[in-house]
């Protein structure tokens, strides 16, 4: 069996009730599902209007971030993260007239810790501050009161057609007017096909699903104006096992953890999986050569996904620390689809490059 790349959909569960965010998002405020993240980033910049028209981003970041700040005008500044992938605060402290800052933990931790002076200086000015929780959705550890917003992508973390949202425990929130059914039907046909694809090992599907899910992402980077969220993808929500999800995750991260210490080649951020922390991933770091490793792990169906290629927007001249995080990690699937067996060949294959 592969391991990893796009979840599936084998059917869409019918329940009665339609409660429209569940407990796990409304924890965040006033909550408004979107059809994507980078589409609820669009609809908090229709909703704000800071003092100046610039925000300050971590330098390690997906380009559909920075997409939505550029597309509205916005001067984008960056600040890098260390090799653990936390904010570097000196970097942070050098900018002034800052209209929006922008902060994420990466892969399930906090790896923000360090932000309370600077957010509380931030508020004094009258910056915005949002933060991304998507790498840290189904973590349960305290959030920085000093957020104004909260912004995610939903559909990382299991086989949902559309899935982000914005909220804010500061304001309400107003709610797109449009659903983008193009970009739902064509995900929603790409989860089936890679459900049907798992279920009969049909080779044919394989080409037809994959450029599926790749056209609908082009679809989202073509129009990057925010739309709510379809229906079943609402149901998916709702009924999504969260206990599951989080308990599976953090069972496999603690058998990679263990099997992949001894392995001198790789070393991750993350030492320890804490109570309140659910993993995305696990990263690690490949000291040399990380396509060839990458490579030997296609080669025996495990696909490992970078996160990120450096963004079109970022000058690599511009980057130091973070251009040595973009270049050598890779993210070692951990997620409920799978238990220890598949963890286990996962650290065999590792182990014997
Ligand atoms: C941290 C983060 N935020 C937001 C987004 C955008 O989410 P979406 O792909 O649903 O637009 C991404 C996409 O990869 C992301 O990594």
């Amino acid at each position: 069996m592969e391991i990893g790349s796009e979840f599936w959909l084998q059917n869409i569960p019918e329940e009665d009730f339609f409660k429209e965010v569940p407990d796990w998002l409304s924890k965040y405020g006033d909550t408004i599902l979107t059809s994507s993240g980078r589409g609820a980033i669009s609809l908090f910049l229709q909703q704000v209007t800071p003092q100046h028209k610039s925000v300050l981003l971590p330098a390690y970041i997906c380009d559909s971030v920075i997409l939505p700040f550029i597309e509205q005008g916005y001067t984008c500044y960056l600040y890098e993260v260390d090799e653990k992938l936390s904010p570097i605060i000196e970097n942070i402290e050098m900018y002034e007239n800052i209209g929006v800052f922008f902060h994420m933990g990466y892969y399930g931790f906090q790896t923000n810790f360090n932000l309370l002076k600077v957010l509380r200086y931030f508020q004094k000015q009258s910056t915005i501050i949002i933060e991304d929780v998507t790498h840290t959705l189904f973590s349960q550890f305290n959030r920085y009161e000093e957020n104004d917003f909260y912004v995610g992508s939903i559909r990382k973390w299991f086989g949902v057609p559309s899935g982000g949202f914005l909220a804010s425990s500061k304001r309400i929130v107003k709610r797109p007017v449009s659903i983008n059914y193009d970009f739902s039907m064509l995900r929603t046909t790409a989860l089936t096909n890679k459900g049907k694809y798992m279920k009969t090992n049909d080779d044919s599907l394989k080409s037809l699903f994959l450029s599926q899910f790749s056209n609908a992402e082009i679809l989202l980077n073509e129009d990057l104006n925010p739309y709510c969220i379809d229906s079943s993808s609402i149901i998916l929500i709702n009924s999504l096992d969260v206990d599951e999800l989080i308990s599976r995750r953090r069972e496999n991260f603690k058998v990679l953890l263990e099997g992949l210490e001894s392995i001198s080649y790789l070393t991750s951020p993350f030492k320890y999986l804490a109570n309140n922390e659910c993993p995305l991933f696990y990263p690690v770091m490949v000291k040399n050569n990380r396509n060839y490793v990458r490579k030997k792990l296609i080669d025996e169906k495990i696909y490992c996904p970078i996160h990120w290629p450096v963004p079109a927007q970022i000058k690599v001249t511009d980057l130091s620390s973070t251009l040595e995080v973009y270049n050598t990690i890779l993210s070692i699937p951990c997620d409920q689809r799978y238990g220890k067996v598949e963890m286990d060949r996962i650290i065999s294959i590792l182990r014997s490059i």
